[in-house]
């Protein structure tokens, strides 16, 4: 993960660089740290926390330098493990691991090298340092052929003090004019203008930065012709239009983003040759991390009731490392809402390496994992910004549902309605906002569960998520069937339980298990669409979602329980953007 930024031009680095930091937390907030160069001296801030902590270094004066927001993998958070790195004349940011930065640290303290972090980073530093002969690029292209494992890096030489040089190898990194001169960084929002020019790297690529020029290479020294890349500014807006915190602001994008996830779906497949493949799958298998995998699990349960099609749904750090069979006919369907996710691209590669046909469903665009996919099933949720996924997983959602009904199609399938959503999702937030009467039952408890079948679920397993990664409350989902058979003996009295019950034919079997966990003394709450529900005696509140086809109610089912982890985490104290501990794109494996 981590955030990098670069900047040399006519402008001051500082500002430029701290702003783009900004844009690029969401990577990281362990550590933060700066280095300006003004042509003769260097100066370095670094401090631990989030990238307000250096707001005094915009001050420093020169006009190029190097930023960087850290998510800590290598070393623990201090000062001295936060980025820039240093190691004689060569300055660095890097993102990513290196695989094999012990045994190359081991080969430097022999020759008597001295190291002032634990981090792989700082390995990097003096391996250019060694190779440095008077060329940047070279220094940095040599030691790169020794790396193993994941980077995006940004390097500077006290002795060439008008250059940048990049690399790339699994990190992302966006290259480009703006601002002045030449920009870099790890995503489009922290460098983006209405003029700039931007290029994405890709694995194995250099880039070197001077005000006026950029030259891309191989890692043969051969130069690469490179076409900018089209982006939107608004995409990228991330202004929180008056809201407390982004996660609030994006379920409230919620309605906007089906709508229009919707729109693309029928644009790409329209335009593709997606349905011919479409014609020839009979099995299906999704990879996908955390939410994601959660949209899969929902999808599951779509596409396998609508077109009898058997799909298997794979955390995908266990399917990279796993022998998967996939016969002929197989469509792999990676969902990742940053198409950054490290362990997704494992498995894609994996996939494709065993012949498999790639959807990816992928929200950002440029992505990774946009490049490695046969064909990209954009969502359309717009920059996502709060670190804990919401309107990216409907959107996800709307997109699979999407997909389900265009294979029904193909395979001659009636599919339920998909319409109407964008106003049911509206009314599901207006009265979802009724969760903050739940919320005193949640603050002090010791652990909650989510329970449901079929759909209902998949949706717990992302409402408990969704709970503990922003609430930092213990939270389990269950198959409310499940119940009895072991987790009912954490169920005392006041512990909260939360019921999804969206199908009629399976509804009494779930309100059987709140009917267990009641006599035990718990505290019961229910996502419904069923009236009667909701005035049991044992029922303490609940949320009356709008009627819609049971096979798509996680999209309405899964909005209540979003507002009941944010408003829980905020009444906890927390930041609900920024959880401790976690960063919104995993880049490492
Ligand atoms: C939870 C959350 C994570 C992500 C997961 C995969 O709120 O956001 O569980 O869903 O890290 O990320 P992507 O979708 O970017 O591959």
């Amino acid at each position: 993960m981590c955030g990098i930024v670069g900047y040399v031009g006519k402008r001051q680095a500082a500002p430029i660089l701290i702003d783009g930091l900004y844009q690029l937390e969401y990577r990281g907030y362990d550590s933060v740290g700066i280095a300006v160069s003004d042509g003769n001296s260097l100066e370095i801030v670094k401090k631990t926390g989030r990238v307000r902590e250096i707001e005094g270094a915009r001050g420093l004066r020169g006009t190029l330098g190097i930023g960087h927001t850290r998510w800590a993998t290598h070393g623990g958070i201090n000062v001295e493990n936060a980025h820039p790195h240093t190691y004689q004349r060569i300055t660095l940011v890097h993102n990513g691991i290196i695989e094999n930065a012990q045994k190359l640290k081991q080969d430097l303290l022999q020759r008597g090298e001295i190291f002032s972090s634990e981090t792989d980073s700082e390995v990097i530093a003096h391996l250019i340092a060694d190779a440095y002969r008077g060329d940047l690029l070279s220094a940095v292209m040599e030691s790169c052929a020794r790396l193993d494992g994941s980077y995006a890096l940004v390097v500077f030489c006290e002795d060439e003090p008008r250059k940048l040089v990049c690399a790339r190898m699994r990190s992302p990194l966006v290259v480009g004019t703006g601002k002045g001169g030449a920009v870099v960084a790890s995503d489009l929002s922290a460098v983006a203008e209405k003029d700039a020019t931007l290029y994405s790297l890709n694995d194995g690529e250099f880039a070197q930065l001077s005000e006026t020029e950029i030259d891309f290479y191989r890692s043969s020294g051969d130069k690469i012709n490179k076409f900018p890349i089209a982006f939107d500014l608004e995409e990228g807006n991330s202004d929180l239009k008056g809201y407390r915190h982004y996660m609030r602001k994006e379920i409230d994008e919620i309605p906007d983003v089906l709508r229009l996830s919707r729109q693309k779906f029928d644009e790409n497949f329209r335009n593709s040759d997606f349905c011919k493949v479409l014609c020839q799958t009979e099995y299906i298998h999704i990879i996908a991390c955390g939410t994601a995998y959660h949209s899969g699990l929902c999808a599951k349960t779509a596409i396998e009731r609508i077109c009898r099609i058997p799909v298997e749904v794979h955390v995908a750090s266990e399917f990279r490392d796993s022998d998967p069979i996939l016969q002929s006919g197989t469509l792999v369907i990676a969902i990742s809402q940053s198409g950054e996710t490290a362990d997704t691209i494992a498995a894609v590669r994996l996939a494709k390496r065993k012949g498999a046909y790639i959807a990816a469903v992928v929200n950002v665009k440029y992505s990774s994992l946009t490049r490695l996919a046969d064909t990209v099933l954009y969502t359309q949720a717009g920059r996502e910004v709060a670190v804990a996924a919401t309107k990216s997983f409907n959107a996800q959602l709307m997109t699979l549902y999407s997909f389900a009904e265009a294979l029904a199609a193909v395979k001659g399938r009636r599919a339920p309605s998909l319409n109407g959503f964008e106003r049911k999702a509206l009314r599901t937030i207006s009265l979802s906002e009724s969760v903050q009467s739940w919320v005193p039952y949640f603050v002090g408890a010791k652990s909650a569960y989510f329970i449901g079948r079929g759909e209902d679920m998949c949706t717990a397993l992302e409402g408990s998520l969704k709970l503990k990664e922003i609430s930092y409350l213990p939270s389990e989902g269950y198959a409310a069937g499940e119940l009895k058979h072991g987790t009912l003996a954490l169920i005392e009295p006041y512990t909260p339980v939360v019921a999804i019950v969206t199908r009629r034919e399976i509804a009494q079997k779930t309100m059987n298990a709140v009917h267990e966990a009641y006599s035990r003394g718990a505290t019961i709450f229910l996502v419904t669409c069923f009236e009667e529900y909701c005035g049991m005696d044992e029922v303490k509140a609940s949320v009356l979602i709008p009627k819609c086809p049971p096979v798509f109610s996680p999209v309405l089912s899964a909005i209540p329980l979003q507002l009941l982890a944010y408003y829980t985490s905020v009444a906890r104290g927390n930041d609900p953007d920024k959880p401790r501990n976690l960063a919104k794109s995993v880049t490492v494996e």
